[in-house]
């Protein structure tokens, strides 16, 4: 309320906030003056593996949530997608100088006993499941480079890896092999990779020959994302749609997951598609893999009940776990490439977005639901999408109004 004032004090103009609201919000975060809240969308039915699952996907843009539902019913025509989650751990990285009777054999060594204390140490990680599970060490003239893939269960484990990694560095630091130790970080190089599938029939897209040349057109489009960087980000932005709505609302870090993609689009030395599509035999296969470094558990979840919520609504079946999410995650984001790659060789992606965004445009004005959806109406049979042409629209539907009434 401190900080309210003082802007208040200053002539900036605050929404109004609950002082529960506010409060709950100043224990999650720092220096908190007020809130932003989202809409959360969902998709009703999306099938991976098998499974059924109700997604909630929190953004602002209502053509991302559109999308994921248009490719997620593409998805269930085709049987759903498929979807494995390889979750061997979170990087870390621990740097250290070299003291002057260094000897790399009995380094090594010294790991084997150091990976044993650490399990030891943090054994709550190890009954979940987790714990450190292997080392890279790589030695130069005056440093060690140690790098450590440690499983964190559950958690996405950002803040565990870096009490772990801490932990290592000053146990290291303490043998005769090291001077001292640099740092210790957790690294945001891609882990935790998922991998997603979908194999759909051509006719989906069309009879006969027009499906096929549809599917054609989404493989040319892939194809393009291969080798030209100005088709690839933007092909990874229309997954990363997807993505990121799933990854808000279940209160996961959307900047790791970002960071760590844009290294993975580069692992063949040069930024290309997450994603690739190809027709072969009459069938349109689908493939992406995403480095998802994710938790159930853990980090702000416990206090978060719109998170919490929206966990439950994903997880109805008891043996939920952050490897389904995982999957369900890449699912959303492949539907979402689907749909986007979908209406760009169709219809172009204007269309939709368009009048989807012109909700956005009547949802701002000072006017009555019927105004509302009136110039709703206007806008998206002009093909106008501006503010301004909501508000000129607004006065004529007005004017109309008083003209009808004067008649009367
Ligand atoms: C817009 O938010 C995302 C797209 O540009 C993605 C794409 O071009 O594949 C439609």
């Amino acid at each position: 309320q401190e900080r309210r004032r003082w802007l208040e004090n200053q002539h900036v103009a605050l929404m109004p906030i609950d002082t529960a609201q506010l409060e709950r919000a100043d224990h999650l975060s720092e220096n908190v003056f007020s809130t932003l809240t989202l809409p959360v969308g969902l998709i009703p039915d999306l099938v991976v593996n098998d499974s059924h699952f109700q997604v909630p996907m929190a953004t602002e843009e209502p053509s991302v949530i559109a999308g994921a539902n248009h490719g997620s019913r593409f998805l269930i025509k085709a049987g759903g997608s498929h979807a494995f989650s390889f979750r061997s751990g979170i990087w870390g990285q621990i740097v250290l100088k070299k003291g002057s009777s260094f000897n790399d054999v009995r380094f090594q060594k010294e790991l084997v006993l150091l990976k044993h204390k650490t399990n030891q140490k943090f054994d709550h990680l190890v009954r979940h499941g987790g714990g450190v599970r292997k080392f890279f060490p790589r030695f130069a003239a005056q440093k060690i480079n140690l790098r450590v893939l440690i499983d964190p269960s559950e958690a996405m484990g950002a803040n565990l890896v870096n009490t772990i990694l801490e932990f290592m560095a000053d146990e290291l630091s303490q043998s005769d092999l090291t001077e001292s130790k640099s740092f210790a970080i957790v690294s945001n190089y891609p882990s935790q990779l998922t991998k997603v599938n979908a194999e759909l029939p051509v006719s989906l897209f069309g009879k006969e020959a027009e499906g096929l040349k549809v599917a054609k057109d989404i493989e040319a489009l892939s194809d393009l994302g291969c080798h030209d960087v100005y088709r690839a980000v933007t092909n990874n932005k229309g997954i990363m749609n997807g993505v990121d709505a799933v990854l808000m609302a279940t209160g996961n870090d959307t900047r790791a997951v970002e960071a760590s993609n844009a290294v993975l689009a580069c692992h063949r030395g040069q930024y290309t598609s997450l994603s690739q599509w190809h027709v072969a035999k009459g069938i349109l296969k689908g493939q992406l893999t995403l480095s998802l470094p994710l938790g159930i558990v853990g980090g702000s979840i416990e206090a978060r009940p719109d998170v919490k919520q929206n966990l439950q609504l994903l997880s109805r079946n008891e043996d939920f776990s952050v490897r389904d999410l995982a999957q369900i995650i890449a699912s959303v984001g492949l539907a979402s490439n689907l749909a986007a790659l979908h209406a760009i060789v169709n219809y172009g992606i204007q269309a939709g977005h368009m009048k989807l965004h012109a909700r956005n445009l009547v949802a701002a004005l000072s006017a009555t639901e019927v105004e509302k959806e009136q110039v709703y109406h206007l806008l998206t049979a002009k093909r106008v999408y501006t503010a301004t042409a909501a508000k000129d629209f607004l006065k004529k539907v007005r004017q109309g109004e008083k003209g009808n009434g004067h008649r009367h």
